[in-house]
């Protein structure tokens, strides 16, 4: 079979690992692998490169994908789905393993249901918001370097006995929030499933000062909206989903904290930093083997499904499962974590000022 592998959707580590895995196995089985490059935007225009054993050597430990990825969603013009669909028969293509998250995986969902175009997706997402799958790689590297910049906020943080903010990626949910918050040390953790109390933080952060700790460390997702924001006003990408990055939200947060505490505070971003360098080993594995059990798909002809994690296993799930439904951060994780951040064995209040 001649097999198209595209990768779409925002990039994260361990995109490689997965192209490695499946050409690997594919050429194993005795198929052809092509490298389709930049997403759907490839097969609509075209372009392809060959994949080989010598080309994917070496990727294991790169960020990013060696395809390239794009955003783009041919289900918005006519025109550009049926170029699609002309270059998926001109390309004499057998099957396609798709690798992104909800919005590559919906395209690839109504591409097999709708027009009859045998996939088999992986999923990804630094987020880890996809349904169906435990986990996906790209969010254990992006926590890494997010836990990381805690580390050093910390040391900045304490030196100057500043309140720090750091803002980090996750528009519907708050996984990457949540455990660089925890992995990191926060003393608060804002997550867009839980609509954010600033003054019961704020409160708090006052009661850590005057208790002696004298700095902070917050950590909020993107994703969070704020009591007095209007989310109506964003702009929106090609899949409809909120552009957020010049929302500054952590900024936001930091300046309400600052006049309604009198605290010193800072915020930082790391934004795409998140989405960059070489995938950890978790991602490595994780990757690696959801890339190997799609191409293992192709061959038994299992399609329509995605390769999701489920305890140890990685199994077939139906692509519906994935693209309809948006695994968020349950509550009761929150509140067990809010066992931490906002921890229970701080000593009774004490009368006195917070001085700067
Ligand atoms: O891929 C999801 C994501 O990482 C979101 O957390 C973030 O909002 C978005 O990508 C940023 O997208 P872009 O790279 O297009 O700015």
């Amino acid at each position: 079979m001649r097999v198209g592998i595209l990768t779409g959707g925002g990039d994260c580590p361990g995109l490689n690992p997965a192209i490695r895995g499946a050409t690997l196995r594919l050429i194993r089985d005795g198929h052809t692998p092509i490298g389709i490059l930049q997403g759907w935007k490839g097969l609509i225009e075209g372009n392809t490169v060959p994949l080989t054993e010598e080309r994917v050597d070496e990727i294991i430990r790169e960020g990013g994908t060696i395809l390239g990825t794009s955003r783009t969603n041919p289900f918005k013009s006519e025109s550009e789905l049926k170029r699609l669909l002309e270059n998926y028969e001109a390309l004499a293509l057998d099957a396609l393993i798709a690798i992104g998250g909800e919005d590559t995986l919906g395209v690839a969902y109504r591409l097999y249901e709708g027009h009859g175009i045998p996939v088999v997706g992986v999923p990804k997402t630094m987020d880890n918001d996809l349904g169906g799958t435990d986990f996906t790689f790209g969010f254990d590297s992006a926590v890494t370097v997010a836990v990381d910049a805690m580390d050093r906020l910390r040391d900045t943080a304490k030196s100057h006995a500043r309140v720090i903010v750091l803002e980090v990626m996750g528009r519907h949910a708050g996984w990457v929030a949540l455990y660089a918050g925890i992995g990191g040390g926060a003393d608060w953790i804002l997550i867009p499933e839980v609509p954010p109390d600033l003054d019961t933080m704020c409160d708090y952060l006052l009661r850590l000062y005057r208790q002696g700790k004298r700095y902070a460390l917050v950590v909020v997702s993107e994703g969070v909206i704020l009591p007095f924001e209007d989310p109506q006003n964003l702009p929106l990408d090609e899949f409809g989903h909120p552009i957020l990055r010049e929302r500054g939200v952590g900024a936001r947060v930091a300046r309400y904290i600052e006049e309604k505490t009198g605290l010193e505070t800072r915020d930082a971003v790391i934004g795409h930093i998140q989405r960059g360098g070489p995938p950890t080993p978790f991602d490595r594995m994780l990757a690696t083997r959801m890339g190997l059990k799609a191409a293992e798909l192709v061959s038994e002809r299992t399609f329509g499904v995605l390769t999701a994690l489920r305890g140890q296993e990685i199994v077939p799930v139906p692509l519906a499962e994935a693209v309809n439904r948006l695994k968020l951060v349950p509550p009761e994780l929150y509140e067990e974590a809010r066992q931490i951040f906002q921890r229970l064995h701080l000593q009774p209040e004490r009368s006195g000022t917070v001085q700067g």
